[in-house]
């Protein structure tokens, strides 16, 4: 029995929503369960200071468990010298604690105190058959409940020509272990959908074609972060795909002459007061730019690069997507008492079809909890949350860190190693996983609750996701550069030109989502920027919900959060930032190539479909 879970009664997921916790349960199959195993030694609670003492060539005791920000000292009671040292390692290939303790000696092990929620194995470098376990405060990644991971993770097939074709059309596709495959609207009958794999800079037709039934309506295809002429920008009132036709789409990759910075993107529907039920139902795949610049630095390329999409379905019995949307209304949603989401904690806690689009089921490359067989080598995972609604705070179960390269936007100027990492809808991360050394092992990959101790807005799923199993043998010499990228110097504009406000307003019908009071009118534009100008631009949250704001077309930056310096991960290109309640967010970008309109919105997509969404223009220079 591979799996190392716990024990597993049913999947639950919990949905931190607003203040309210919500309890989902529904009842899986046996067979889709692992047995009851039993788990690694539990250490005993953690506490602020603890000691580990080393006598005769052992750690006593060898499972600690230790508070957030506690002390722990290490003594060496035996006539040699011996070492603490993490087993894994920064970005720069640094444990993340290391310390010699001479014969007699004791020691603090300082680096500890910093580390976040996590269980770390340690060793000593002189004898590395000396281990042990460190838990840091609540352990942090241990979702509720594991599930079997039965079948192995897939890649959708990948197209990479200059002019691509894909046809939009109904097809079963695997998604669950077991029963019948599932009926989805798919773009060229995968799900996700092809990804799209293209060399950026160099031009990129795709011709999509509306074959899906008839009942779906006119269709529009939004590459998520891309830089295209407003009309194959995937509007969602305007250039539409009909029932039966077909659009070609010109996607240059490139940003006032040069290469779009190479990223994992996602190209999704993006229809009015439909983009939720679309996405649902499967009209989403992955776009990935490539530069082989990045082989040459070193990063693991090849099969060691792993694009990996992740949302969350619901299913009935017989494996058929639930419908969350039959009460939708078309094209702009009836005026209601709260805005949908609002009133969350009033919901049935039982019931999770009265979620709008929060699955119970977290899908990766659209199969629900599967493997992956990986070579003890380092591994570049471009992950992408293309969920309709949910957020993931991602995390690896030995606590092992994420060495983060890129956004979704191109690589940083610097790898940053962390603990875990949250991206809401549409988010993306650039990430490498380090493998070595763990042979023989499971390691899992977990959304868990978020740490970084926001008690408002919303919280993440608390999931298992899939699980990678390290086998063999790799002569694998992959490493992450100490720099990067070079996010070009801009001259950022000293006054604010638009202040973006996500909020809740009210009307004589009720309260809705709106942006700067308003929802979205597609006859309304509610700013104009200038071709060539650089902008500077405030995003900020008055609700008591997060959100996560994105801006379409340019290469944005943050240039502050909250009125500090930007996080390190939040140092490069963006197109997507979370926003908590009362959270207000600088962000810059030059407006390049394309005039037009492109959509500013929320990408939890009722809320978007409940029209928080406005339009800017841009409008040619004068003279
Ligand atoms: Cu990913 Cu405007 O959308
Ligand atoms: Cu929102």
């Amino acid at each position: 029995m591979e799996n190392r879970g716990k024990n597993v009664q049913a999947v639950v997921c919990t949905v931190a929503v607003g203040a309210a916790l919500l309890l989902l349960s529904t009842t899986t199959p046996s067979a889709a369960l692992a047995p009851t195993a039993a788990g690694p030694p539990t250490p005993a609670a953690a506490v602020p200071t603890a000691t580990i003492t080393i006598a005769n060539f052992q750690f006593q005791p060898a499972v600690v468990a230790l508070d957030q920000g506690g002390t722990l000292t290490v003594t060496n009671n035996d006539g040699f010298p011996h070492s603490f040292t993490s087993d894994a390692v920064d970005g720069a290939d640094n444990p993340l604690f290391d310390v010699k303790i001479p014969a007699g000696a004791s020691r603090t092990i300082t680096a500890v105190s910093a580390l976040g929620n996590g269980t770390y194995g340690f060793h000593c470098r002189f004898h590395p058959e000396m281990t042990g376990t460190l838990t840091v405060g609540t352990g942090g990644p241990v979702p509720t409940h594991v599930p079997a991971f039965e079948q192995p993770l897939v890649q959708p097939p990948r197209l990479s020509g200059k002019h691509l074709r894909i046809v939009m059309r109904k097809q079963k596709v695997r998604v669950l272990p077991h029963g019948p495959r599932t009926p989805m609207w798919t773009y060229g009958g995968s799900f996700p959908g092809p990804t799209i794999v293209r060399r950026t800079g160099r031009d990129t037709r795709v011709t999509f074609v509306n074959h899906l039934p008839r009942k779906v309506g006119a269709v529009t295809v939004h590459q998520h972060g891309g830089h295209q002429a407003a009309k194959y920008d995937g509007q969602p009132m305007d250039h539409l795909i009909r029932h039966g036709h077909r659009m070609t789409y010109d996607y240059p990759l490139v940003d006032a002459g040069k290469p779009l910075p190479a990223a994992l993107r996602f190209y999704h529907d993006h229809r009015m007061g439909r983009t939720a039920r679309n996405n649902w139902f499967g009209l989403q795949g992955m776009f990935l730019t490539t530069d082989p610049g990045d082989a040459r630095r070193g990063l693991p390329h090849g099969r060691f690069d792993l694009p990996l999409m992740f949302t969350d379905r619901s299913f009935t019995q017989d494996n058929r997507l639930r419908n969350p949307f039959r009460k939708m209304s078309m094209p702009m949603p009836a005026a209601r008492s709260m805005p949908p989401m609002a009133g969350m904690s009033g919901l049935a806690a039982t019931d999770p079809s009265t979620l709008p689009s929060v699955g119970t089921k977290v899908l990766v490359n659209g199969r629900y909890a599967p493997y992956k067989y990986v070579e003890p080598g380092r591994y570049r995972l471009q992950i992408l949350n293309a969920s309709p609604f949910s957020s993931y705070d991602f995390s690896l179960s030995d606590g092992r860190p994420f060495v983060q390269i890129g956004t979704g936007s191109g690589l940083l100027p610097a790898p940053v190693t962390r603990q875990d990492i949250l991206l809401g809808p549409a988010q993306r991360a650039d990430v490498v996983v380090d493998f070595r050394h763990l042979e023989g092992t499971d390691v899992l990959l977990s959304s868990i609750p978020r740490t970084d101790g926001s008690t408002t807005g919303i919280g993440t799923r608390d999931a298992a996701l899939m699980q990678f199993r390290v086998r063999g043998t790799t002569r694998q010499t992959a490493r992450v550069p100490a720099t990067l990228a070079t996010i070009a110097p801009m001259r950022i504009p000293h006054h604010v030109a638009m202040t973006w406000t996500f909020g809740v307003s009210h009307d004589r019908h009720g309260a809705y989502w709106s942006i700067n009071g308003k929802r979205y009118d597609p006859t309304r534009v509610d700013h104009r920027v200038t071709l060539g100008s650089t902008e500077l631009w405030r995003l900020r949250n008055t609700s008591d919900l997060t959100h996560y704001v994105h801006l379409h077309e340019e290469l944005w930056r943050t240039v502050s959060r909250d009125g500090r310096r930007p996080p390190p991960w939040e140092r490069g290109y963006e197109d997507t930032w979370r926003l908590d309640p009362g959270e207000t967010v600088l962000v810059a970008a030059r407006f390049t190539d394309f005039t037009g309109d492109f959509m500013v919105h929320c990408h939890m997509l009722d809320h978007e479909d409940d029209a928080m969404m406005a339009t800017f223009r841009v409008v040619p220079k004068k003279g």
